[in-house]
C-alpha cells in the first residue's frame, strides 16, 4: 500500500492492476466487500489485498462502487480518454447545482430526470428529493 502524491489516495497494487482508494469520498455502500469479500475486507489490515483475486474480478467488483471512491487502472495499460465532466458545485447555504448534462435515476433506476441542468437538495428538508424545492431558505440550513 502506498499513498500517491496527493496524499489523498492510498494504492494497493499487484502486478497487472492497481486499486486507488480515495477515502473521502466513500461512504461505505460496501458494494466492494459483498462483490469480493476475499479482496475487499475492511476489518483487515490492509484492507484491499488486490492479489486475492484476478485483475478481472477486482475491476468488476470496483465498478460497482458507487462513490467513485475505489478506482482501478491497469498496469502498462494506456490511460482511458478523459470524459467531458459534468459540474456539481455546492452554492452557498442551498442545493448541489448540476451543469453539463446529467440523468437522475430513482433506486429503483427509472429515469427522474434528464437534461442540462438540475438542482439537488443538500439540506434534507426538500419535499421533492433528490430535487431542491426551496425549503432550504426556511429551514437555517447553512452548509
Ligand atoms: S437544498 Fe434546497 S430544499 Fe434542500
Amino acid at each position: 500500500m502506498s499513498s500517491n502524491r496527493d496524499g489523498m489516495t492510498k494504492e494497493y497494487a499487484a502486478d497487472e492492476i492497481v486499486v486507488e482508494w480515495e477515502p473521502r469520498l466513500c461512504f461505505h455502500s460496501q458494494n466492494c466487500v459483498r462483490a469480493l469479500p476475499q479482496v475487499f475486507d475492511d476489518s483487515r489490515r490492509p484492507w484491499v489485498q488486490v492479489d486475492a483475486a484476478t485483475a478481472d474480478d477486482v475491476e468488476a467488483a470496483v465498478a460497482r462502487c458507487p462513490s467513485g471512491a475505489l478506482r482501478t487502472r491497469r498496469i502498462g495499460a494506456q490511460a482511458p480518454k478523459r470524459q467531458q465532466w459534468s459540474e456539481l458545485r455546492a452554492s452557498e447555504n442551498g442545493p448541489l447545482l448540476i451543469t453539463g448534462g446529467v440523468r437522475i435515476l430513482d433506486a429503483e433506476g427509472n429515469t427522474l430526470y434528464e437534461g442540462e441542468r438540475a438542482a439537488l437538495c443538500r439540506c434534507g428538508g426538500s419535499s421533492n428529493k433528490p430535487f431542491c424545492d426551496g425549503t432550504h431558505k426556511k429551514n437555517g440550513f447553512r452548509g
